[in-house]
């Protein structure tokens, strides 16, 4: 299946993120992340970034947009737009990569800030070699570990 998201879904995907952005809560870091994740059935899934006083709890705007879609009772991503502040784009934070590897390695991820740019990238691009349930499956112990 052709995963490339069309010029049109792009778009969307670029205003629901936008759209998630506003709804950051990022009084500490001041940097106001959101996400949106599409689905195979067209269904976009918004995240933002939750910040707390105790810093080490703050949760990224994708890992966000993934949980909210598994609890919806979706896994099928195709892309993901995530828009920030900064230029150019952020990348996804190495825990987020690692999250998203989870549940689709030919993800299709639009960079974007508030300032018009577009960077188009995947996620297998971003991301090589992932540890993920396969390895994890070949490499444990068949004894219980004394
Ligand atoms: N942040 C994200 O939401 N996604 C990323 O991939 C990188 C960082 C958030 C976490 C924190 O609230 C703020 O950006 C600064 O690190």
């Amino acid at each position: 299946m052709d995963r490339t998201l069309s010029p049109d879904q792009v778009e969307q995907l670029v205003a629901a993120a936008e759209q998630a952005r506003e709804r950051a809560y990022a009084p500490y870091s001041r940097f106001r992340v959101g996400a949106a994740l599409l689905c195979e059935s067209g269904d976009i899934v918004r995240g933002a970034n939750v910040e707390n006083a105790s810093f080490g709890l703050c949760i990224c705007a994708e890992r966000t947009a993934v949980s909210t879609a598994v609890v919806q009772g979706r896994r099928d991503f195709i892309g993901i737009a995530i828009m920030t502040g900064s230029s150019p784009p952020s990348t996804p934070c190495g825990m987020c990569r690692q999250v998203l590897a989870e549940f689709c390695r030919d993800l299709d991820v639009v960079l974007c800030n508030d300032k018009g740019e577009r960077l188009r990238t995947t996620l297998k691009a971003l991301f090589p070699n992932n540890f993920d349930a396969r390895l994890l499956q070949d490499g444990a112990d068949t004894e219980p570990t004394p």
